[in-house]
């Protein structure tokens, strides 16, 4: 039985007032509860993007704006960063303030699934850990094709569930107990209760690729990083 509902506008609504809410924590308690690996997880997201000088991005739910940020230690590009909650806006918008780099990384609070761009304007759209809160996966996934210039590529950093039976044991003992118990000490106590249960009722790697595939996209493909527990997809228009 679900907690938590995990599509539509209701799941919408809840997503953007918990992100509300916990946003001056997020930071602290995504490399904490991480381990730090979530810093190599966007370093490889980073990675596959293969920029050029002066591209534009297109960071969806961006929350505190870390995949931005990892961008722009590597390459001179513009970058836009958009998400659903109005206060992970307002810190990310601050933190680009103090790194200094508020003229390349600028922010749009909005909805993944109705993106306020032109079509085809961007080289690059980023999105990690946030399409799994999205409320209606078909239809963002249609924004992401439409913003995308052709050639264009669209990567989605997200969690799944291990494929060996070791590291899920591992990995369903450490997000069902440990995980929800550290998050609770120090921010919403449901936060940290919706992560796991959200893996579990997302997309798998299959229905990810024929989701990409099916709104145009090319080559859809998926890497796994650190046994599993996150994917990295990516996909040209
Ligand atoms: C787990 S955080 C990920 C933040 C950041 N990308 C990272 O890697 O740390 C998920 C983010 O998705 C955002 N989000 C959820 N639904 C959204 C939507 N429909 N449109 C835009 N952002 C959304 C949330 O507000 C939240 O900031």
């Amino acid at each position: 039985m679900n907690e938590f509902l995990h599509r539509g506008d209701n799941k919408k609504k809840f997503v953007q007032k918990m992100f509300d809410d916990i946003s001056g924590k997020y930071d602290f308690l995504n490399h904490l509860l991480s381990l730090g690996i979530d810093l190599y997880w966007r370093r490889m997201l980073v990675k596959r993007l293969k920029l050029k000088n002066n591209q534009s991005v297109l960071d969806v739910a961006t929350g505190t704006g870390d995949v931005g940020f990892a961008i722009l230690k590597h390459h001179n590009v513009k970058i836009i960063g958009l998400d659903y909650s109005f206060n992970m806006v307002k810190h990310a918008r601050q933190k680009s303030i103090n790194k200094k780099v508020n003229d390349k990384f600028s922010f749009v609070q909005g909805d993944g699934e109705n993106l306020p761009f032109e079509d085809n304007v961007f080289d690059a759209l980023t999105i990690s850990y946030g399409f799994r809160n999205i409320g209606h996966f078909e239809q963002a996934m249609s924004e992401f094709f439409r913003v995308l210039k052709p050639g264009g590529i669209c990567a989605i950093l997200e969690f799944q569930e291990p494929e060996s039976k070791i590291f899920k044991s591992i990995y369903q003992f450490y997000f069902k107990y440990i995980l929800p118990r550290i998050g609770a000490f120090f921010a919403r106590s449901d936060a940290y209760r919706y992560l796991p249960e959200s893996v579990q009722n997302f997309l798998n790697r299959k229905e990810m690729l024929k989701l990409m595939a099916s709104k145009g996209f090319n080559n859809p493909q998926y890497e796994d990083l650190t046994f599993g527990v996150t994917s990295l997809f990516s996909a040209i228009k």
